[in-house]
This record gives structure tokens, sequence and C-alpha cells, in this order.
């Protein structure tokens, strides 16, 4: 039997809740379709933090490199230092994985869900390729003259020609395995930020390497009017770290909110982790009234990695159709306990395999 083995940190505030009904989902996809998922699970996260001191020890983070892909809840607390533990936790692991593409599709699977005015579920199908490793997120930062009223705060934006390069051939191969509008868009702020010519000029070259595929770019202030006004015109977008960060919380509203949306971060052919996009919501830890949604949609997306191709499809079907059933009310907290989310989609799953079968 096929048997993979999978690190999971639940993280913070109702990743540990969602992150168990994901488990659940896709322990009965393995059951049906036949493969075997090993959970390693780490308590990381900011509890672990003020109980022990320690954040992500490098012997655990050793065992999660050697293991077949990662899941992870949610990183945030408000009790914690601002930004320590996400850079001890999510960041490390974008950095030093090395995880350079974090991909966020972006589409509406029940048109009940989506806010837009006139829009149907068809017209919002996108992809955003997120650069992951660089931008501000590294760039080195400081303060002169700190608390003074002559204080000076800086942070360096970090753009390498390999880092941009692979960033943006990634789109470009991705759009050709859509086979949506076969189109790319560049989404930067050249005309502001002058370190973005190289983004400019990089997508100019790789997109003479794909006669195929056809080409956009916009400024990402307009990029969020479009995204809200014309959605329809996006299929792949790739664009910096700091401005996928912001425009794919603006993309979750529009599939249903940040309730369903979820994301993967890959080095291709080498590790991805998986993850929701929404963060901890510590005001709804521990109620049991979190929508574990948007995690099994990334725990879909990680069978998806590892081949499982069949039992990534069920998943994700079987979350659509309950959704458009109605059974699945929306995914907003509070509509369902979280565990009943988890074992209408696991109960799901099992059955539409009898029913075949039967
Ligand atoms: C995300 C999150 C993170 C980010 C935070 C938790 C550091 O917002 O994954 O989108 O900014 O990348
Ligand atoms: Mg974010």
């Amino acid at each position: 039997m096929k048997t993979f083995d999978i690190a999971v940190i639940g993280g913070d505030g109702i990743g540990p809740e969602v992150t168990a009904e994901e488990l659940k989902v896709l322990d009965a996809a393995a059951d049906v379709y036949g493969f075997k998922l090993n959970y390693h699970q780490y308590p990381f996260g900011s509890e672990h933090y003020f109980k022990t001191g320690e954040i992500f020890p490098e012997k655990a983070f050793e065992e999660v490199k050697g293991l077949d892909a990662i899941l992870l809840g949610a990183i945030g607390d408000p009790r914690a230092p601002v930004g320590l533990i996400e850079y001890g936790i999510i960041a490390k692991m974008r950095f030093e994985l090395d995880l350079y593409v974090n991909l966020r599709p972006i589409k509406v699977f029940d048109e009940r869900l989506c806010p837009l005015k006139g829009k149907k579920a068809e017209d919002i199908d996108m992809v955003y390729i997120r650069e992951n490793t660089e931008g501000a997120y590294v760039g080195a930062h400081g303060f002169t003259h700190k608390g003074q009223p002559n204080e000076v705060a800086t942070q360096v934006l970090v753009y390498t020609r390999a880092g941009v390069e692979r960033a943006i051939r990634y789109a470009f191969e991705l759009a050709r395995t859509r086979n949506k509008k076969k189109k790319v868009t560049l989404i930067d702020k050249a005309n502001a930020m002058r370190s973005h010519d190289l983004w400019t000029r990089t997508f100019a070259e790789v997109a003479r390497e794909y006669p195929d595929i056809s080409t956009d770019h916009a400024y990402v202030d307009a990029a969020c009017m479009w995204m809200i006004k014309n959605p329809e015109w996006f299929d792949v977008a790739v664009t910096t770290n700091m401005f996928g960060d912001i425009l794919t919380d603006l993309g979750a509203v529009l599939q249903g909110g940040l309730g369903i949306a979820a994301s993967a971060n890959i080095h291709p052919g080498k590790k991805a982790l998986f993850e929701p996009i929404h963060g901890s919501a510590p005001k709804y830890a521990g109620m049991n009234t979190a929508s574990p949604v948007a995690a099994i949609m990334a725990g879909s997306m990680m069978l998806e990695y590892l081949g499982l191709t069949e039992a990534a499809h069920a998943v994700e079907g079987t979350v659509v159709s309950l959704l458009r059933a109605g059974r699945i009310k929306g995914v907003n907290s509070g509509l369902h306990k979280c565990n009943e989310v988890g074992d209408m989609v696991a109960t799901e799953i099992k059955a539409a395999v009898a029913g075949a079968k039967g």
C-alpha cells in the first residue's frame, strides 16, 4: 500500500481543531482509495512557546524535512510578540525549505458564497502564484533614533533574478496545464517601486518562451479593482510576496471567505506545505464553531501533490456537493460545529464509494 509520512502542525487558535477535521477527512479518503498517511504531530505554536520557551527546535525541523509533506493549521497569537512565532514557524519553513511557490487558487465552488453581484461561479477561477521567499519578508530592517521624534524606520525589498524568474516560470507552466484562458497576469508596482523593473523585464523574457500563453499586466492598485470588477479576466496571476499576501485575502473573500480558501507552499520536486489561508482566529479557538472547510481543501491539495489525484478530487468534490446541496450551510464560523462538518465530509466520501460498489 502507498504510504506517506506527513508532518502535522496544528498551531494556534482554531488551527488544531480544523486540522483534526482535515485529518479525519484524509483518513476517510485513505480508507476508500487504498493508501496510508502516517501523521507526525508536532505541538509547536504560541501555546507551546509560552509553556516551554521553544519555538521550532532544529531537531524537529530536521525530522520534518525528511517527511513527504507538511500540513499546517494556523499561526498567530495576540499575546505573543508580533511576528515571533510567524517567523519561527511558517516563515522558517517557507525560507529554509525554499518553498518558493505559494499557490493560492481562487475559485467559486458555490455561487451562494460569492459576494459579487452579477458574477457567476465560472467567472471566478484563477490561481495566484505568490513568490514566497523574497520581497519585503526577507529584507533587512531596522530603526535609528528609536523612540525619538526623528526616528527612522527602514525595510529593504529583496528580489533576485533567479527568484523572480522561477516564480514567473512556474506561472507560465501552470497556465499551460490549466488549459483555461492560457493567460498569465503580472501584478507589480513598477511605476512607484522601481526595483520591480526586474519583474517587468524577467516577465517579458520568460513570456517569449511561451508563445501559446497570452500575457497581461496590472499595477497592484488596479489589480484590486479588476479582481472585483472583472474577475473573469484572470487565469494565472504572478506577483511579489507581499502583494500576493494581500491580494489573496481579497481573493478568498470572492470565493466565499477565509473559511474556504486553501494554499500550497511548494518547492517543485522537493517539498510542500499545505495550509488554509485563514489565520488562528483566537476568538473562536476551542469553541468547535470554526469551519474546517479551508483546512479540508488544503488536505485535498496535498493529496493532489502526492499523486493521489482520484482521492484529491473526491475530497474537493464532496465538499462542493455538500455546499451546493446546502448541507454545509456556509463557511462562516458558527454555522455548524467544526467536527460536524468533518464527520459529514468523511461519511459522504465513504458512502459515495459504497454506493458506487453496491
Ligand atoms: C499568510 C499569512 C502570513 C504571511 C503571516 C502569518 C506571516 O498572512 O500566509 O498569508 O504574511 O505570509
Ligand atoms: Mg496572509
